[in-house]
This record gives C-alpha cells, sequence and structure tokens, in this order.
C-alpha cells in the first residue's frame, strides 16, 4: 500500500469525446504513476491510505500543448496587426536572434517555464531556436519545474536574417549533438524542428527526414498557415505536388511522428494525406485570428477522421494557458458555423478531449483518468463565492472560459505533485 495514494474531490475527465465524465465527491485511486480506479465509496483494502481531501474542488487530466514558441513568450501580444511572413521578418526573427547570447535564454526562460506550470500545461511540444547552448537552458528550466516537453532545436539553412540561418552540415550537426544529449531523460525529449518549408533546403529537409527515421526522433513543423506561404512554397517547391507533399518527399510526414501545426488551407488531396496515423494537425485557434492567417475547419477535419490537436502558438497567440485555447476553439468554430451552416460547431467536451487526452495521446497514456492512465492532474478551486450554486460541470466551463491560474492549487505529473 506504500505506493498509493488517494484523491478527494469533483472528479471530470473526457474518456470519450463526446462527453464529460464527472464523478462528484469521489475518490480516485493512484499506484505509484499510474490510475487504478474512481470511487463513489472507497474500498476496504484502501481504509488505512491517507486521503488528500481536496473537498469541493474539481480534479481534472492537466493540460497538454502540442504547439508553443518558448523564445516567442516576451512576444505575446505584440506586432498582431501584420500577418505571418511581416510578423516573422519584422518581430520574430529579431527576437529570436537574441538567444545566440546564452545569458538572455537565462533570463527568459525561467518565466517562460514558469508561466507553463502556473497555467497547468505540464506537458508540451515546443520550439527553441537555432541555439544549442540556449536550448539547453530552456531543458534545464523544464527538468528543474519537473514538467514534461519535447524540446526541438530550429533548423533554417535559408530564407532568414543571416544571423539566424545555419549551413546545413552545422544545422544537422548540431540537431544531432540536440538529440544525443537528451536521450536519456523520461520526461524531456528532443523532436526534429525544421522552422517550416521556406526556411529549409531540400538537403537539409532530406537530411532530417531520414534522421528521423535512423534515431527515431518524431518531428514538428509548421504546414500551410497562410495563402501567401502556400504561394512561396509553391514557388520554392514547383515539382511537388502540394504543400504537405514537400514534407512527404522528404519523409518528414507519415513515417514518423509528425506533428503539423496550422494546416489551415489544405488541397483534398492533402486532407486525405493528413488521416495517417503518425499525422497530428494542430489547431492554434488564437494566432489564427491573431496574424489573420483564416481559420482551419476543424470540426471539418475530425469527421474525416484526422486526428486534430489544439495548440496555444505563442508567441502569435497570446495566451500561454490552454483553458483560452479550448475556448477559442469552441468560438473560432462558431464562426466558421455562421458563415457555413454545413460545418458544425465544436462542443465543450470535443474541445476540453482535445486538449486534454488527444493532445496528451502524443506522450502516451494521458490525459484521461481511466484505469492504466499516467495521474497528470490539476486541482481547480474557484474561490468567487457565488459558485457554490453551480454544479461541478459548470464550474469547469466557467472555469475555461473565465478562469485563470489563480484557481490551479495543485499540479500532478505521473502521480507526484509538483
Ligand atoms: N511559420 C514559421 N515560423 C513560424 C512561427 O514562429 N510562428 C508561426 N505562427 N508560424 C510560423
Ligand atoms: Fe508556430
Amino acid at each position: 500500500m506504500k505506493d498509493i495514494k488517494i484523491l478527494k474531490g469533483n472528479i471530470i475527465f473526457t474518456k470519450n469525446i463526446k462527453s464529460f465524465e464527472v464523478h462528484e465527491n469521489s475518490y480516485i485511486v493512484i499506484n505509484k504513476n499510474i490510475v487504478v480506479g474512481i470511487f463513489k465509496q472507497l474500498p476496504e483494502i484502501y481504509k488505512d491510505v491517507k486521503v488528500t481531501d481536496y473537498n469541493d474542488a474539481l480534479i481534472i487530466p492537466s493540460f497538454v500543448d502540442l504547439h508553443i514558441h518558448a523564445p516567442q513568450y516576451l512576444q505575446m501580444g505584440i506586432g498582431l496587426n501584420l500577418e505571418l511572413i511581416d510578423w516573422l521578418n519584422q518581430y520574430t526573427f529579431k527576437n529570436e536572434k537574441l538567444f545566440s547570447d546564452v545569458n538572455h535564454a537565462k533570463k527568459v526562460y525561467p518565466h517562460f517555464v514558469e508561466a507553463l506550470y502556473e497555467n497547468g500545461t505540464l506537458r508540451s511540444c515546443i520550439f527553441a531556436t537555432i541555439h544549442n547552448k540556449s536550448n539547453q537552458i530552456l531543458v534545464e528550466e523544464l527538468a528543474k519545474k519537473k514538467l514534461s516537453a519535447y524540446v526541438g532545436k530550429v533548423n533554417m539553412d535559408q530564407n532568414a536574417p543571416s544571423n539566424l540561418i545555419q549551413t546545413t552540415e552545422d544545422s544537422i550537426r548540431e540537431t544531432i549533438e540536440f538529440i544525443e544529449e537528451n536521450s536519456n531523460s523520461e520526461l524531456i525529449k528532443p523532436i526534429i524542428t525544421p522552422r517550416f518549408a521556406p526556411s529549409c533546403t531540400r538537403d537539409l529537409l532530406k537530411q532530417l527526414g531520414n534522421l528521423s527515421i535512423d534515431m527515431k526522433v518524431p518531428i514538428q513543423t509548421h504546414l500551410a498557415e497562410t495563402k501567401n506561404e502556400v504561394k512561396w512554397v509553391k514557388q520554392l517547391f514547383p515539382d511537388c505536388k502540394s504543400y504537405s507533399h514537400v514534407y512527404k518527399k522528404h519523409k518528414l510526414y507519415c513515417n514518423s511522428k509528425t506533428i503539423m501545426a496550422h494546416a489551415i488551407h489544405l488541397t483534398k488531396k492533402e486532407i486525405n494525406l493528413a488521416k495517417h496515423e503518425n499525422v497530428y494537425i494542430v489547431h492554434c485557434p488564437n494566432s489564427n485570428m491573431n496574424l489573420t492567417s483564416g481559420v482551419m475547419p476543424l470540426t471539418h477535419y475530425l469527421d474525416k477522421g484526422i486526428k486534430v490537436g489544439l495548440g496555444s502558438d505563442v508567441g502569435a497567440g497570446h495566451k500561454i494557458g490552454m483553458q483560452d485555447t479550448i475556448a477559442s476553439a469552441i468560438q473560432c468554430s462558431k464562426i466558421r458555423h455562421a458563415i457555413n451552416p454545413s460545418e458544425r460547431i465544436l462542443s465543450e467536451s470535443e474541445a476540453f478531449y482535445l486538449g486534454t487526452k488527444l493532445n496528451g495521446s502524443f506522450f502516451g497514456k494521458t490525459g484521461s483518468f481511466e484505469q492504466d492512465y499516467l495521474f497528470d492532474a490539476l486541482v481547480i478551486k474557484d474561490e468567487h463565492p457565488l459558485v457554490d450554486s453551480l454544479k461541478p460541470l459548470e464550474r469547469l466551463q466557467r472555469f475555461i472560459y473565465c478562469g485563470d491560474s489563480r484557481s490551479i492549487i495543485a499540479r500532478y505529473l505521473e502521480g507526484q505533485l509538483i
């Protein structure tokens, strides 16, 4: 019994995408790091185990962010009058250049990691920068806070300012070094990160594709975020059938587990390709709106059987907490529905499922409280004097739309209070 932990509260999660599972005033039993079960009455065998009683608080799966840029933390909300390419050139590249100085990383990354922790994003897929010394600071800060993440050293060897691109050889060599240096941690793992097709030569893309297969490392990148970007890719890669086929041709799509952020402007053929089991398309609603990129047809993709996750895309996204991204995903689907009624609205349980269980599946069995899932959880105590009159599920809805990190009173990753 020494490995057993028991928490009590109002337990809510989404086993299935279509509905919330609510267990009012119930016990959740955890063995080491894994969920044993949820009980209304505690079974006799556990009668001597101390219960951590969170009383009226909500216990929910912690959030997972499948697309976020660590260096852009300070940039949130700035320059959002621009569209993607101008925003990259006028703000983002200048900001990322600062990370050539490791002292800048030491200044910024602790705050970024603290913000993830505060907001209950206990796992995330992160773009760092091209600079490995600074990237290692990010890894160290995540480890100090006991958060889980895939961290990517960014690859660029063309179409960026000269001090942000590397030679193809340097980019590959440093990617291998970053992967090797970070292959022994359970919680923090490397991920191959070509920024997007325009910033990579064919040679770089090809070598990264081979690397992902040889070293068994997943991939994250951007796909079809704006119409101008899609046009640019067509000019750069005229022999490829589509933007997706640029990645496919270089073994960066479908061969290894892959995150494709945005994917707003896809052809029918590309939509069919995205159904591949290794592909996670990531919807970043705040970023879509901020950079006037368009809005991904999320429910259309879901109904086609595509795995679609959610990302904050900080700093094009202006909020680091996933509850805001979940609410924005619902709002965006309503706008698309209002313009085209044949596209349905994303339900609240669907949006929550994407931000917890679907996103979590990129990391393994996490994001749900089913038996044998890793116990990754947040305890939410909404202190407002009037919330007593609300049911637990109403309180969760209110937290998603109106709450913030102040309501999160405890965080568990793999069964450990962190
Ligand atoms: N495409 C290439 N780089 C970026 C980036 O940093 N943010 C977003 N939103 N899209 C990109
Ligand atoms: Fe992004």
